[in-house]
């Protein structure tokens, strides 16, 4: 019997039974507070009919009517807008998936097949299956539902049984609709040093695409993430908001359209652009997951749904404790030596930070890594600098009491190195054209497994020659230019993904090899920020500006999608207008470090830091672990406030800063959230310069719960770059 031949015959026989049998059918994926309802429809396939908040009587899904989401093709076509839309179909607007069949037919049309839901890593996950009718492809829905923390994980598999392969050019994660009068976007835009700084529009009929095409890396000039405010402008308290991002440290697209019947269709997934990608048969193409919230009370309680479900189901050691550090980068960068390392290990000590962070600089022999120009992929610590290697300083470390971390780039290699002379075929570089180079190196080529086991032997080498070496900082300085891999050879449109899965792979084996290896992930700044990559890191480095002021907005931005215990923060020099305590009680409301030459500060400055850092280690429980509450935005006035409490609500942290208020500022009085009304908490200000005062009006007094929500504290004060810093504790 020829099965090729009668295939498509039985295909289409097993489709057409299923949606013969299938009449309707509701498939609920639902949190505690939002439901998705996606129907099988009486033609077989399958469409959105509800999203929003959950439906409190389960029966009532087969009520929801068909023209929620009207379908711009009704009423001779499709009775809804199809969750998971294809080309070739009916499909007037921007589909999900667009796939070439290997005889060409651009057209898929997916039925209905199967679904079940079964309790995964701490949610519910639906699996629902598709399968076009006349060709032998397959393409399958997951929704992993997480109840308490009301987010959703969506993603896409993608196969088939063709005799060639197919041609993938879209590929989204998930698709989804809303119906409403308005629709406003919060974009997260910028570049290097001005990270993730908020902007909105409405949006009108057509498309507005935000996209990278970095290579290496998600986000540098916008970030992975947006905010889509329902009917209203986004807001900060109230308004019903959708919060999604996309788990892939690569290329990302995500495209709203509206439609001629006010349809929004928010599809999310891998940038295709130049990443056609030629699926084999048997081969499964997987996407990322998109992350999504919705909140009907505003971004404020959609990024604490975000940061719960990210700490205790998403991030490296999400629920475990960080270490506060002492880094050389700012202080030193290239030009140091074992004695002048040694002294800051010192340093750390008495700051009393838990570690102290090597950076750049400190590898290369044949070629020194004295400046950004040489070095890179030689990751042999240079004698002249290191006479002792590593281990002296690992030594020093543990004699004086501090742990020892190190920076790696390991997916990168400047021209002028060992590396390149010996493997120029492992570097991504078009053998016909003259290199561009984006801070004077090149990438590595991942797609390549032979390149993948050298990016983990660097890991594993620093391992093992050093086992007290407690922490990476895996940078990553430059997007993929020049995009070609010699590895690839005639696939080259698969690159940019295969690059991302290259790195996974990487990740992966080192995450299962040392688990208890903390590492921080950064990308010249805040390239790197997303949850894909966060499951194998503990912490981002959110931008290389570290002036107090600009860090304001940018860990608001930042801090809209992901939990302070992720956001790096230091003290550095930037900005010394400010003062080292505004400095400090800046990058407290985050994972703490310093990066900063402590010599050059004065006695009474060493000691408030010394003070500052004990604080914030007291206070990790709250600060770290608490939920957050953001009071005042630095978007919406002259001051930003922002306030924790730990999980029994029982202690809680204010932190207010004045930035630059107006002649006569009106900022008004803070008041707090997350307390417990009924509750009674002593009010204390903290981190106080030696000798200082407390200015806080209501220090050392006890007031209500309920007081400090409706009446709130006297906090901002109207002088340029103030801060406060206010320990509230139950008494
Ligand atoms: C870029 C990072 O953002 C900096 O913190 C520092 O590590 C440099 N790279 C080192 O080259």
């Amino acid at each position: 019997m020829n099965m090729k031949k009668i295939f498509p015959a039985l295909m289409a026989f097993f489709v057409m039974s299923g949606h013969l049998a299938a009449e309707e059918k509701n498939i609920s994926i639902a949190t505690a507070d939002t439901e998705l309802i996606l129907r099988v429809g009486n033609d077989g396939r399958l469409y959105q009919a509800y999203l929003g908040d959950r439906l409190q009587n389960a029966g009532e899904a087969a009520q929801v009517p068909w023209n929620l989401y009207p379908s711009p093709e009704a009423p001779n076509g499709k009775p809804g807008c199809e969750a998971y839309s294809t080309a070739g179909t009916q499909e007037f607007f921007q589909p999900a998936m667009s796939l070439t069949h290997a005889d060409g037919n651009p057209a898929t049309y997916l039925y209905y097949v199967s679904s079940e839901q079964q309790p995964v890593n701490g949610g519910t996950e639906t699996v629902i299956r598709l399968r076009d009718d006349q060709y032998p492809v397959n393409v399958t829905l997951y929704y992993r539902a997480y109840h308490e923390e009301n987010v959703i994980q969506a993603w896409t598999e993608i196969s088939h049984d063709e005799k060639r392969p197919v041609t993938l050019t879209d590929y989204a994660s998930c698709m989804l609709y809303f119906n409403e009068p308005a629709y406003y976007l919060t974009e997260f835009s910028g570049d290097w040093a001005n990270e993730a700084q908020q902007s909105s529009q409405q949006l009108q009929f057509g498309k507005k695409v935000i996209d990278t095409r970095l290579g290496s890396r998600a986000a540098m000039h916008v970030s992975p993430f947006f905010e889509v405010g329902l009917g209203q402008p986004v807001a900060e308290q109230q308004g019903r908001v959708l919060m999604g991002t996309l788990g892939w440290t690569g290329n990302f697209r995500f495209t709203f359209e509206v439609d001629n019947l006010g349809n929004l269709r928010v599809i999310s997934g891998i940038n295709p652009s130049a990443s056609a990608y030629r699926l084999k048969a048997g081969e499964v193409f997987r996407t990322p997951e998109f992350i999504f919230t919705l909140s009907s009370q505003g971004t404020s309680q959609g990024s604490r749904n975000l940061h719960r479900w990210a700490l205790r189901h998403q991030v490296k050691d999400g629920t475990k404790p960080r270490m506060s550090l002492l880094n050389n980068w700012e202080n030193t960068y290239f030009s140091f030596n074992e004695d002048k390392l040694k002294s800051l290990i010192r340093e750390a000590k008495d700051l009393g930070v838990d570690l102290f962070l090597l950076d750049d600089g400190w590898f290369g022999n044949k070629h020194p890594r004295n400046g950004d120009n040489a070095g890179l992929g030689d990751w042999e610590a240079n004698r002249e600098k290191l006479p002792g290697g590593i281990g002296a300083l690992t030594r020093a470390a543990r004699e004086t009491g501090v742990k020892f971390g190190i920076w790696i780039e390991p997916e990168m290699v400047n021209p002028k190195s060992e590396l390149f002379e010996k493997h120029p075929e492992w570097v991504i570089h078009q053998p016909n054209r003259k290199p561009y180079y984006y801070r004077n190196q090149l990438v590595l080529d991942l797609s390549n497994p032979k390149v993948q086991d050298y990016v983990y032997s660097v890991v594993e080498n620093i391992l093992r020659e050093n086992p007290e070496v407690a922490f990476f900082k895996w940078d990553c300085n430059s997007p993929i230019t020049n995009a070609y891999s010699p590895y690839l050879k005639e696939e080259q449109q698969q690159l940019y993904v295969d690059y991302v899965r290259g790195l996974y792979r990487v990740l992966e084996r080192i995450r299962t090899n040392y688990p208890d290896t903390p590492m921080m992930l950064c990308a010249g700044g805040g390239g790197r920020c997303d949850y894909g990559a966060l499951k194998y890191f503990t912490e981002f480095w959110a931008s290389d500006n570290t002036d107090p002021i600009e860090r304001l907005y940018i860990q608001w931005g930042f801090s809209q999608f992901f939990p302070a215990k992720t956001i790096c923060a230091h003290v550095t020099n930037w900005n010394r207008s400010t003062s080292v305590k505004f400095r400090t009680d800046v990058a407290s409301m985050c994972k703490l470090g310093f990066d900063i030459g402590l010599q050059s500060l004065s006695p009474d400055e060493r000691a408030f830091c010394r003070t500052a850092v004990a604080n914030w280690h007291r206070l990790q429980p709250v600060i770290l672990d608490g939920t957050q509450y953001r009071l005042v935005s630095p978007y919406e006035s002259a001051h930003m406030a922002v306030n924790y409490v730990n999980e029994e609500g029982t202690h809680a942290v204010l932190f207010a800063y004045d930035i630059q208020p107006r002649f006569n500022d009106r900022a008004g009085r803070v008041k707090l959230q997350g307390l417990r009304p009924d509750r009674n908490y002593r009010v204390e200000e903290i981190n106080l310069m030696p000798q200082r005062k407390p200015t806080l009006p209501e220090h050392g007094r006890t007031f209500s719960g309920d007081y400090l929500m409706k009446v709130g504290l006297d906090v901002l004060t109207g002088g340029k770059a103030v801060s406060h810093v206010v320990e509230i504790k139950a008494v």
